[in-house]
């Protein structure tokens, strides 16, 4: 039997009454997955998963990502979020395995930065440190609905610009490799979300680094504004960890953040991401309008 227990006044919900180390029905997981789609934001606990039991129910959500070039985990279906070293031991704050830490404590949505952004991730706290390191997150559809008539009609029908180099560039000028940055070129992301049940969302975070048609200063006021409206308390649930939480988030419509923590404390979590369907727009008109006119020249 699961149990449903509400974890915050707009979203979230802990289930219990599942072990994921033991074959999960598909009715138990159908209970789950609908949990998911209401409540955006689904806590396990206590579910001391490996990395092939963490990748066999996350492919029940969908097809997952394979990890990026430059990130711990790359070509796998796992990313993991570690100060931990190769030899164990807690690597130097100044150390490049620093900087996912560090970029994922700004406010952002997993892979708005590629053409089919994520859906879905299941992140899971293997080592966590007893005080600081909680996660964060914003419900944006219920910003939505509050969010002043004004900064909706300013954010309606406008397209974003999501580029993994911005986000970078924040913690670190010298972060991202040209290597790692020519497979993730910047891409264009409606600025409103609509659900398949129709409700908006604003769909922003540490990757957008401006909006088309826009002045920069001008767009960045815009998105300092909502990212303002969007971080107010009574929009966030934070995530104290114990060992063992499986978290799994809607990234359609949060955001989330990792808090900081003293950074001699071992942190070790591990994160599935199930793809999106498709592009949630057109990417590249100008290129594809190029190569049309090439190809026609061809023929
Ligand atoms: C993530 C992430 C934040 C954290 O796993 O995608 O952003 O608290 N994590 O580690
Ligand atoms: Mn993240």
């Amino acid at each position: 039997m699961l149990a449903f227990t509400p974890l915050h006044p707009i979203f979230g919900v802990e289930v219990s009454g599942v072990d994921l180390r033991e074959p999960l029905s598909d009715t138990v997981f159908t209970q789950i997955h609908d949990a998911f789609e209401r409540h955006a934001l689904v806590i396990l606990r206590g579910q001391q998963i490996d990395d092939a039991q963490q990748i066999v129910f996350s492919r029940r959500f969908g097809a997952l990502e394979i990890t990026r070039l430059g990130a711990q985990g790359q070509g796998s279906e796992l990313v993991i979020l570690t100060n931990i070293g190769a030899d164990g031991a807690v690597v130097e704050p100044s150390h490049r395995q620093w900087l996912n830490t560090r970029a994922n404590q700004l406010w952002h949505s997993d892979s708005s930065f590629k053409p089919v952004p994520a859906h879905a991730s299941l992140l899971s706290g293997r080592i966590v440190p007893a005080k600081g390191g909680e996660t964060e997150f914003i419900n944006l559809h219920a910003v939505w609905r509050a969010l002043p008539f004004e900064l909706q009609h300013a954010a309606e029908g406008r397209i974003a610009i999501h580029d993994f180099s911005h986000s970078r560039a924040q913690v670190d000028a010298r972060a991202v490799t040209p290597e790692e940055r020519a497979v993730v070129p910047p891409v264009r992301q409606p600025l409103v979300r609509v659900s398949d049940r129709g409700e908006k969302s604003i769909y922003i975070g540490s990757h957008v680094s401006g909006i088309e048609g826009m002045a920069q200063q001008e767009a960045h006021a815009l998105l300092d504004q909502l990212l303002a409206f969007a971080a107010q308390p009574q929009f966030v649930y934070t995530h104290a960890w114990q060992a063992h939480d499986l978290l799994i988030w809607d990234n359609r419509c949060t955001l989330h953040r990792g808090r900081p923590f003293e950074p001699s404390l071992p942190r070790y979590l591990v994160r599935a991401t199930v793809a999106g369907a498709g592009p949630l727009i057109e990417q590249a008109v100008v290129a594809d309008a190029a190569r049309d006119a090439r190809d026609t020249v061809m023929q």
